[in-house]
C-alpha cells in the first residue's frame, strides 16, 4: 500500500477515461490539478458531486487547475451515468471519469481504505502544484458530499503563497487580509507588499490581499 504526503512527488499513470487514455502527468501539463475519487457510479451523493465540478468549470479554470475524477467502475457505466448527472444535475459534464476497474490508480493513491469499505475507493482529493507535487490532501467519508467551496478556497490560498509569499489565516475567505510566511523578513516586506503591513507581533504580520486587482 503506497503512502502519499504532502511534498511527494504525485504518482505517475496511464488510465482509461470517459474522455479516452490519460497519461496523468502529460495531462496535466503546467496546471495545478485535482484528482478526486468517489465510490461509485450511480449513486446518489456521487452524482451531485460531479454535476456541482462540472458547474465550477470557469472557476477551475480561472485558477488554472484541471480535474480529473475516478471510481472503480468502467468507462461505459462512466458514460451512461454521465447522462444521467447532466439530465439531473442542468449541466454537461466537462471533465474525465478515470476507469480503474483494476484498482491500480486506487491503490497506486491510496484511495481503497478496507475498514471503510474492502472494495470501493473513499472520498480522497488530492490537489497538485504546476510542479506535480501533492500540495493538499483531504479524505472524506462515502456518506459526506465534499464542500467544493472550500476546495477553491484551498487552492487560493495555495497559490498566494506560490506567487505572493503569504498565508492565510483561520477562516480566510477571498478578500480578507493574510499573513506574511514567516521566511520573508519585515525589512524585505516593506519592498514585497507595497500595499504595506501590520505588525502585530514581530512573528505575524497582515497585509491585505495581494492580488486582489488581478
Ligand atoms: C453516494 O455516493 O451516494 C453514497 C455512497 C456510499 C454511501 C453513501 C452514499
Amino acid at each position: 500500500m503506497a503512502t502519499i504526503r504532502l511534498g511527494d512527488k504525485a504518482p505517475d499513470f496511464t488510465a482509461e477515461s470517459s474522455e479516452g487514455k490519460i497519461n496523468f502527468h502529460d495531462w496535466l501539463g503546467d496546471s495545478w490539478g485535482i484528482l478526486f475519487s468517489h465510490p461509485a457510479d450511480y449513486t446518489p451523493v456521487c452524482t451531485t458531486e460531479l454535476g456541482t465540478v462540472a458547474k465550477y468549470k470557469e472557476e477551475f479554470a480561472k485558477r488554472n487547475v484541471k480535474v480529473v475524477a475516478l471510481s472503480v467502475d468502467g468507462v461505459s457505466s462512466h458514460q451512461g451515468w454521465i447522462k444521467d448527472i447532466n439530465e439531473t444535475q442542468n449541466t454537461t459534464v466537462n471533465f474525465p471519469i478515470i476507469a480503474d476497474e483494476d484498482r491500480k490508480v486506487s491503490e497506486l493513491y491510496d484511495m481503497i481504505h478496507p475498514n471503510a469499505d474492502a472494495t470501493l475507493t473513499v472520498r480522497s482529493v488530492y490537489v497538485i502544484g504546476p510542479d506535480k507535487s501533492i500540495k493538499l490532501i483531504i479524505t472524506y467519508p462515502a456518506s459526506t458530499g465534499r464542500n467544493f467551496d472550500e476546495l477553491l478556497r484551498v487552492i487560493d490560498s495555495l497559490q498566494l503563497t506560490a506567487y505572493h509569499k503569504v498565508a492565510t489565516p483561520a477562516n480566510w475567505q477571498h478578500g480578507e487580509d493574510v499573513v506574511i510566511v514567516p521566511a520573508v523578513s519585515s525589512e524585505d516586506a516593506k519592498d514585497i507588499f507595497p500595499k504595506g503591513f501590520e505588525e502585530v507581533k514581530p512573528y505575524l504580520r497582515m497585509t491585505p490581499q495581494p492580488n486582489l486587482d488581478q
